[in-house]
Formats: structure tokens, C-alpha cells, sequence
């Protein structure tokens, strides 16, 4: 019988979650929630699913699902977390994870008290090309990184599927700036101290559009994170994060276009990374769709307690105190240790 899970949040992105757990063998989605009716019934209609509700409180108390995916926007995190950590044994959150380490920290605090797997939905790092460059790092193919350079810059009009992004503060910081984060925590480990430099480039959102973030790790490696949403680019890479990593014993490149370099001495090995487009996905987005699908895949083996799911609520800690410190860093032009 398939794990019965229940989504609750049914506005844009949420339709790739949707799709992915159809593709998906062993799970179920057995109820839609969201506040707005006409939302979730609609979510209901086209996916085939057999019960909707905007409350969830009482749709959870009713099914009793193995697992929650929550897709809302970040205000109703906390609420929802607790809610579902008392009702199923895995708990999804999409990202942002909180606004706040209190929050963050009480989410964490509430799964592990009642047993329940905490996952926070940082889908990039299980981007195909994400997955090569972390495969090729594990074999050791060019000894060990030493510096790193992520670059998240293009002109694609995100603010006409989530609007609400026009309005937020700290926009590259808290939206990708923290996939952007947590990638390099993944493939270069933990930070030890960090500065950056925020920058307003398009004159119609509020927020700052754009960062600049210098980062000393653990390890001794440096790593640039770049990140615009006001770049002119053409071909534009969106929503592609080019990437260069170098090691003792070569380099990794991956630039516009899915075209990963792997140079070693006065050789150069050249692949291509793009990513099968789901059949229910669309280019530029099939790079994204397809990560959604690599990281729910996840769940199922968590669920029969075969494995954990990456990254955890735990985990994601340290990413939110970097943006946190990204964001300090930047208001009061000081380098922050971690
Ligand atoms: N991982 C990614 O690649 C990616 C991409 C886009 C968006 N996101 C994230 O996904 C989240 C949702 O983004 P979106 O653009 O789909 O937003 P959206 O506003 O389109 O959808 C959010 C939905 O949640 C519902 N909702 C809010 N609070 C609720 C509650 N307490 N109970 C039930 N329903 C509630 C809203 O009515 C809305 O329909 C955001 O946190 C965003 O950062 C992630």
C-alpha cells in the first residue's frame, strides 16, 4: 500500500510538487489544503484527488497521513510544522524555512520530540548538475576544493508568478540565497565567517535584488556567491546557478547551457548535464521540475526507514544562520563568524 500523504498549500509551485508525487511510485497524495476553497478545490479537480479541505488542522486530524508536504509561503511555516509533526512521521517544509532561528529552532524542536523526520525542501542541490559536481567532488576527481564561485544571475521576470517577491526586503538573500547557501555547504562544507554586499538593481521591487556574499570555510576553501535578478544575459542562463570549483588537482566547471568542463592538468573532459524534462514539465523550468522530482524521491525510503532525507530540518539550521549573517553582514558592512 502507498504512504498517504496530504499537501497543503496549493498556489504556484506547488503544482511541480503535485506532479512529481504522481510520477512517483509508493506515495499517495489523499488531500489538498489550502485557506483559499477555490484553490484547493481546483488543485482537487486537476489533480484527481480525492479530498480538499482549508483547514488543516482538521483535514490532518481526519486522515492521518504518513507524511505532510507543506508548499505555503513562510508566515504560516511554524503553525503548520508543529501541526504536522503531531499527525505524520515525515514532514516536508518548502524554503524559506523561517524568518527567524526561534522559529526555525522551535520547528526542529517540535519534529524531534515526537519522532517525526523534519525535511526542508532545498530542491537545488538535487539539480542534475548539482548532483555530477557532488559525485565528481566524492570521487575525488579534483583532490580537495579549494575555491568556488556560484552564480545565480539572470533577467527573467520572476515577479509575474509570485508578485509577493516585489515586496520582500532582503529578496535575493531569503529567496534563492539560500538554496545558493546551502549548495555550497553541500559541496564545500561548512562556513566559518562570511561578508556581503547587497545591491537594489530593479528599480520596481522593493527588496534588494542582488548580493555579493565572500565565504571562508571550515576547510580553509573561499567560495563567491553571486546572485542577481536584475542581469542582462543573452542566452540568459535562468534558471540555471553556473558554477566553478577548484581543487588541489583540477577544476569543474558548469556553464550556461548544461555544459560541464572537468579539467585536469592541459586535459579537458566535456558532458553534457541537462536534466530529462518531466512529462509534465517545460523548458527553462525543467531543471527545477526535475530536482523536485530527485528530492521527493527521497521520501519513500525515509518513510521504510531506509535512509534520512537531505537536507534536514537540522541541517537547514546552519543555512538559515547564514542568511541571517548574510543579511547582517550586509546592513552593518562587518564580517560575520559563524
Ligand atoms: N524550491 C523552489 O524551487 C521554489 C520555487 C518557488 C517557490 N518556492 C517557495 O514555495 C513557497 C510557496 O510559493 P508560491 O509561489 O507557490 O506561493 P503562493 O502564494 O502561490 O502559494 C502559497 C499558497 O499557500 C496558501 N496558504 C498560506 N498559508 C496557508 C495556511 N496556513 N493553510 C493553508 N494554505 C495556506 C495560500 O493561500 C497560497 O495558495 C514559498 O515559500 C516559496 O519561497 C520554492
Amino acid at each position: 500500500m502507498a504512504f498517504r500523504g496530504v499537501l497543503i498549500g496549493c498556489g504556484f509551485f506547488a503544482r511541480n510538487h503535485m506532479a512529481a508525487w504522481a510520477d512517483l511510485p509508493g506515495v499517495e497524495i489523499v488531500a489538498v489544503c489550502d485557506r483559499d476553497a477555490e484553490k484547493a478545490r481546483a488543485y482537487a479537480r486537476d489533480f484527481g484527488i480525492p479530498h480538499w479541505g482549508v483547514d488543516a488542522e482538521a483535514l490532518l486530524a481526519e486522515l492521518r497521513p504518513d507524511f505532510v508536504d507543506i508548499a505555503t509561503t513562510v508566515g504560516s511555516h511554524r503553525a503548520l510544522v508543529e501541526l504536522a509533526a503531531g499527525q505524520a512521521r515525515l514532514v516536508i517544509c518548502q524554503k524559506p524555512f523561517a524568518e527567524t532561528m526561534e522559529d526555525a529552532r522551535a520547528m526542529v524542536a517540535a519534529c524531534a520530540a515526537t519522532g517525526a523526520i523534519l525535511a526542508v525542501h532545498e530542491n537545488f542541490r538535487w539539480q542534475r548538475p548539482i548532483r555530477e559536481v557532488k559525485a565528481l567532488l566524492e570521487q575525488g576527481a579534483i583532490g580537495a576544493p579549494r575555491w568556488l564561485r556560484l552564480s545565480f544571475r539572470h533577467g527573467y521576470d520572476i515577479y509575474a508568478n509570485q508578485p509577493y517577491l516585489a515586496e520582500v526586503r532582503d529578496l535575493a538573500l531569503t529567496d534563492i540565497g539560500l538554496h545558493l547557501f546551502d549548495m555550497v555547504r553541500h559541496l564545500m562544507g561548512d562556513v566559518e565567517r562570511l561578508s556581503c554586499e547587497v545591491q537594489r538593481r530593479n528599480p520596481r521591487v522593493a527588496g534588494f535584488d542582488a548580493f555579493q556574499a565572500l565565504l571562508r570555510h571550515g576547510s580553509g576553501a573561499v567560495s563567491s556567491v553571486e546572485c542577481s535578478f536584475h542581469s542582462q544575459l543573452s542566452p540568459d542562463p535562468f534558471p540555471q546557478s553556473l558554477l566553478v570549483v577548484e581543487g588541489d588537482a583540477g577544476t569543474i566547471e558548469v556553464a550556461e547551457g548544461f555544459r560541464l568542463r572537468l579539467h585536469r592538468g592541459d586535459r579537458v573532459e566535456a558532458r553534457a548535464v541537462e536534466p530529462d524534462c518531466p512529462t509534465w514539465g517545460a523548458r527553462p523550468w525543467h531543471l527545477i521540475q526535475e530536482s523536485v522530482l530527485a528530492f521527493q524521491r527521497q521520501a519513500v525510503a525515509a518513510l521504510e526507514g531506509r535512509g534520512g532525507m537531505e537536507p534536514s530540518g537540522a541541517h537547514n539550521l546552519g543555512t538559515l544562520e547564514l542568511v541571517l549573517a548574510a543579511i547582517r553582514a550586509a546592513d552593518e558592512g562587518v564580517v560575520v563568524r559563524l
